[in-house]
Parts: structure tokens; sequence; C-alpha cells
């Protein structure tokens, strides 16, 4: 899609093409980042850009815990956080952490394709699950799927490409499931949470938390969306400080940190982050440019879950074939994904990160669809 969208852009020019294929945001990082990043380059630390230990900095660490311990309510020190480059190599550092050759990690559909990949990397096999017609994880499914070589189940929420928050009660009934598969076959099982959109949800949501479900949780996240920082990659895994041999777990993570080539999180982004654990994008933004292409999709006759967080959303193609659909957006110069590149065919993301101008250019190539394939 990036090299298929700058071939449009080069031969109608970057204003006529309405790129909502990447999660890439347009939006700056929040004032406090330019802040920080000025005083440290009017203040340099001693050593700043010296190696550190493979965990990162004890003050980032220990900020984040502290962040942490507030919005989950339980208590979290600086042993439980291992800095990271970003949830990428978060997610990379886990499975290579814990799987074995042959180790499954259950995923659902749709899902952030990288998953595949990462768990490929590290010697796992990937098993695919379904999800329900608002994109939410079938119980039956998983139980059903869960045997003696499950090694962990990542699960996404607010969710890419859907938007989708998972409920409270939704995780919890994951956990319990969990807990009685691990009792049933004498394993672990780790549920690794990919939180990278944590912070930016709407209406008002309040987050559920993993923490509270089961004790083998593992959280990866980072500050490449809700500081609007992707390419600085900053992020960091977090262990839940019950889990069954944390202390070997966490050691096994710091070593898999160095080993896989990453040796430390960013030094110049843990010394910048550590200041702004209470800071996030304006999330009223986002919020607006949801309300606002949802709004005009639902009365064009598109079928869409209505999106809770991320800045994505999932709508159902008009055309069984969701790359012929795209194909068809991308003659009035919409670029959209097609669902199989998530797992689910039949749907199509939107990416809604993008500056309103292109947002607002995007809706007569909608419409357009729309008519030619008479949805309202
Ligand atoms: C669901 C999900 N997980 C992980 C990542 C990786 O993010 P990072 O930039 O922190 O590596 C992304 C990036 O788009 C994502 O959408």
């Amino acid at each position: 899609m990036f090299e298929e969208g700058a071939v449009l852009k080069q031969r109608y020019g970057e204003e006529n093409v309405f790129d909502l294929s990447l999660g890439n945001p347009v939006m700056e990082p929040p004032v406090e980042f330019k802040q920080e990043l000025s005083r440290l380059a009017e203040h340099p630390l001693p050593g700043m850009h010296r190696y550190m230990p493979n965990a990162g900095y004890p003050e980032t660490r220990a900020a984040v815990a502290a962040q942490l311990s507030l919005e989950a309510g339980i208590n979290f020190t600086m042993k439980d956080i291992i800095m990271t480059c970003g949830a990428a190599a978060a997610l990379n550092v886990v499975l290579k952490t814990i799987l074995n050759p042959g180790d499954e990690v259950i995923i659902f559909a749709p899902y952030f394709v990288e998953y595949c990949h990462y768990i490929d990397n590290h010697g796992g096999v990937v098993r695919v699950l379904p999800t329900d017609e608002q994109f939410i994880p079938k119980l039956d499914a998983l139980e059903a799927a869960i045997g003696a070589k499950t090694k962990a189940v990542i699960i996404n929420s607010p969710n890419n490409p859907t938007g989708v928050v998972y409920t409270e009660d939704c995780i919890h009934q994951v956990g319990e499931l969990l807990g009685k598969k691990e009792a049933q076959y004498r394993t672990q099982i780790f549920l690794i949470s990919d939180e990278a959109y944590r912070k930016i949800i709407y209406d008002g949501l309040k987050y559920p938390q993993v923490w509270h479900h089961h004790p083998q949780s593992i959280v990866v996240t980072s500050h490449s969306k809700d500081l609007a920082l992707p390419g600085e990659r900053i992020g960091y895994i977090a262990v839940h400080p019950d889990c069954s041999q944390e202390g070997e777990l966490v050691d096994g993570l710091i070593f898999c940190n160095r080993t896989l080539g990453y040796v430390n999180a960013p030094a110049l982004m843990q010394n910048i982050v550590r200041h702004m654990q209470q800071v996030t994008v304006s999330v009223a933004e986002y919020q607006k440019k949801k309300d606002f292409l949802y709004d005009h999709l639902v009365k064009m006759g598109y079928s869409v879950v209505k999106p809770q967080g991320a800045f994505y959303m999932f709508p159902k193609s008009p055309l069984e074939d969701d790359v012929a659909f795209v194909t068809e957006l991308q003659r009035w110069k919409v670029l959209t994904v097609p669902g199989r590149g998530f797992g689910t065919p039949g749907y199509f993301r939107i990416s809604y990160c993008v500056d309103d101008r292109t947002l607002e250019g995007s809706l007569d190539g909608f419409q357009k669809a729309a008519r030619k394939f008479n949805l309202s």
C-alpha cells in the first residue's frame, strides 16, 4: 500500500490522494516532549549517551512502574518493567523468552499481521481463532483450541484493525479459562496483552486492565501512539508481580532484549518519557475524527462496528472480494487496506490518524463507491 500510495501521489499530486492506509499518526508529540528535549539539550546529563543496564534506566523503569500502579491498582516496582524499542521489540523479546520450538500461540482474527512473523521468528506455531460479529473473541473456540502445547494467547485492545475495546467481563472470562486450562494441563499459559493503543480510548471509557484476571500476564506497549513517537522506538514490557517464577522470567526478558540485538531502549527517549508518563496526545482530536468518519460512512450505508479506541475502523466490504473493493476505492484516490491482510477477508481497514483535509477529501470516493455498489 505504501508503494502504491507513493506512485499515486507522484502521478496525481499529494493533495489529490487520500491515504487512509497507514497507522502513522499525523499528530505531533505533545508540547511537553519538546520541553524535555530542549531541557536535555541545554543541560545534558553526564554519560547520557553511554551503555546502560539492558533493562533500561532504573529511574525510567521506576517512573513507568509508578504510573502503572496508579492505573492498574496493583503494586508494580521497577523489577517488573523492561524498557524496549517499541511494542514490536517488546513482543519479540517476550516470544523469544517464553517459546520452545513448536509451542503454540493463539491470536484472534482480525489481527495485527506482524504477530504471525514474530511468532514464527521464535519457532512458535500460530493458531488463529475467529471473533464474533462485534470482533470479540469467541470463548468456546478458545476453550477448544487450548491444548498442552499452548504457551500464550495474545490479545490486542483497543484493537488494530477494528478499534474495538474488550470489556472487563470478556477479559475476565479469558483469564478464568486460561487458569482452568493451566490446571488441566499443568502448564503455564501467558496472556500477552498488546496495549499499544491503551491511552487512546473514547466516550469516557475506563480501560479494562488484564492484571486482575490472570497472574501470568505480560503487557507490551509503547509510546508510538500515545505520545506520537513511532520513529523513536520507545516502549516497555510489564510483567505481573504475581507471575510464577517472575524473577527467572524477567532475567530471561532482559537477556533476550540484549541478545536479539536491541541491547537497550534508546537512552534519549528513556530520559524524556520518564517525565511524560501522565501525558497523552489529544484523544479528543482522534475522537472528533472518528465521529466524523463513522457518522458519514454509516449514513452512506456502510456497515461498521463502532470503534471505541485506537485510530482505525474496519467496515464490511460492499464486495465479497475486499481486494477488488480496495482497488475500486483507489480509482477515486482513496487508499485503504484489504481485510485479508489482517486474516479477515470481506472487510477493509481505514486508518484515520490523518489530517482533517485528507478525511474530508476521502468522503467523495467513499460516497461514489457506496452508490456504485448500492449501499443505500
Ligand atoms: C497492535 C499493534 N501492536 C504493536 C505495534 C507496534 O508498535 P511499535 O511502534 O510500538 O513497535 C503496532 C503498530 O502499529 C500495532 O498496531
